[in-house]
């Protein structure tokens, strides 16, 4: 998941934050002493400084363009599991694919998801993203269903169109990118998940969504930040808007109208639930589905436009299907797989933009791995982002380079090094919604317009991966290109 939050709200976040991790770190290095641990061999590594361990280093070395240093430095001295204390918290990172697999494996046996109090709070106990056991596995496959190929295929795609053609007729001269994909993205979202076509509701409640969003990443004490206790705000807001809708709905439903959506499903199934469970429900689809998408869109766009040859190549791809095609039709699924080379250009941005860098967990027992201990109760991060960036993976890992998957996976060495979507029980399922979306979007945009950068705009990774200016563009219709 992504999150935005002002400069002003994050220093004060962290200074806050760093307040708070005294209380937490005291009771680390009580516990550090404790006979237990020392008896345990845990992954080797620094704790950093008394109180904040490593976290300064880790948040300025996120900030910049190039945070790989704070990684490889300590790979190279302790190897790829080891020991850091971070955000309050010792925690074990691991960078390696075998080590990542087993984590994610294992999610629910050994080890259990994990998220700061603010995102729990803000997303709502009945989220998919916090449910356990049978009901996860349960509501994981229903909305799985909902968003697999054979449904896009036959439901989604035409929306998909329709909706990002919609968008891109109100593009001239200069546009915030990262806007633009975020109202593209949030629309189809709530289309899949209710039925809505984009309006003033959508737009409105896209709004409270983004001061939800900002929260995630504060403090979760309304005392000490404005930013939280504005989130909260908000998220009562959008609860009230969707509980509303929920009620409709469920009326409808109980005199025997069913609408072919997510909530739909919800309402229809055996499960009785209530109407806060099912906005808890939507609420984390929508922010599920909403940053990450839109992000990967831009970063994509960003890519191609540093990499002249690709986008080149790309337009060719997407001119040949246009030119099959009278001008008002439709992408249909045909299409959409023959798209090999924008293929490559999705797995690649998903490789080297990790918008999802990596996953916490939480270790359910002492388990032992690669003969250290991980003590019950320590934090573990699985770093997909050090993986896709490893030489050893991938030749010449921090290269943008699509034409690396064309003849084969795209890797050096095979299974578990691409896993941008995670894995195991908690697999994202929108995987190959979001897959869709980005082709769709490139379609359109490169068989419409032409664009330049507006200004230099740079990528940051801290507090999300997103780029500082929300990559302004120059847009110039194409020639033959009418709007809609
Ligand atoms: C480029 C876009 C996306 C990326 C990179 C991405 C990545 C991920 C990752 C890595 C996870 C696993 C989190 C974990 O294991 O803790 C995840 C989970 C999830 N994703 Fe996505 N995602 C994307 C788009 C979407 C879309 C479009 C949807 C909408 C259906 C979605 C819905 C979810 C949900 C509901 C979960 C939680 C699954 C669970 O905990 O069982 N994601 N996503």
């Amino acid at each position: 998941m992504q999150y935005t939050t002002t400069e002003g709200g994050l220093s004060m976040t962290v200074s806050v934050y760093l307040l708070c991790s005294i209380f937490v770190s005291s009771v680390f290095y009580i516990l550090l002493r404790s006979s237990r641990c020392r008896r345990l061999r845990l992954p080797p590594g620094n704790l950093g400084l008394p109180l904040v361990g490593e976290t300064l280093q880790l948040i300025s070395a996120y900030k910049t363009e190039n945070p790989e240093p704070f990684i490889d430095e300590r790979v190279n001295r302790f190897g790829t599991l080891f020991t850091t204390h971070v955000f309050g918290e010792p925690t074990v990172f691991s960078v390696d694919p075998e080590t990542n697999r087993f984590i994610l494996q294992n999610e629910g046996k050994l080890f259990d998801c994990s998220y700061p109090g603010s995102i729990s709070n803000l997303l709502g106990k009945h989220s998919l993203l916090l449910m356990k056991g049978n009901l996860h596995k349960r509501m994981h496959s229903l909305t799985m269903s909902f968003a697999n190929s054979s449904i896009i295929r036959d439901h989604l795609l035409v929306d998909i169109d329709r909706l990002i053609r919609l968008n891109l007729e109100s593009w001239s001269d200069r546009v915030f990118l990262m806007e633009e994909a975020k109202k593209i993205t949030f629309e189809l979202t709530v289309k899949q998940l209710m039925s809505f076509d984009p309006g003033e509701w959508t737009e409105s409640l896209r709004k409270e969504y983004v001061l939800v969003i900002e929260g995630f990443f504060t403090v979760p004490l309304p005392l000490f930040s404005t930013t939280y206790r504005r989130a909260i705000k908000a998220r009562t807001k959008v609860a009230e808007a969707l509980s509303l809708i929920v009620r409709q709905r469920r009326k409808e439903s109980e005199a025997g109208e069913r609408k072919n959506d997510m909530l739909g499903a919800l309402l229809a199934g055996d499960d009785g639930f209530s109407d806060e469970q099912i906005v808890d429900f939507l609420v984390a689809l929508l922010v599920a589905g909403y940053e990450t998408t839109s992000t990967i869109m831009t970063l994509a766009v960003k890519f191609l436009t540093e990499t002249p040859l690709a986008l080149t190549q790309l337009k060719e791809e997407h001119e040949e299907i246009r030119a099959k095609k009278s001008e008002p039709e439709t992408l249909g699924w045909s299409d959409y797989k023959s798209m090999p080379f924008t293929q490559c250009v999705v797995n690649e941005t998903l490789r080297v933009a990790n918008i999802i860098s990596g996953v916490f967990r939480r270790a359910m027992i002492d388990i032992p791995i690669k003969g250290y201990t991980i003590p019950k109760g320590w934090r573990v991060f699985a770093s997909f982002r050090a993986v896709h960036l490893n030489h050893d993976h991938f030749k010449d890992a921090r290269t943008f380079n699509p034409w690396r998957w064309q003849n084969n996976s795209g890797t050096i060495s095979t299974a578990n090094v691409f896993t941008p979507f995670g894995g195991g029980t908690r697999l994202c399922p929108g995987y190959e919604l979001a897959r869709v979306e980005l082709s769709v979007f490139l379609h359109h945009l490169v068989t419409r317009f032409s664009w330049v950068p507006a200004e230099e705009d740079k990528l940051v990774f801290f507090p999300t991966t997103r780029t500082q200016k929300r990559y302004p563009i120059n847009v110039q219709r194409r020639y033959g290109s009418q709007a809609m």
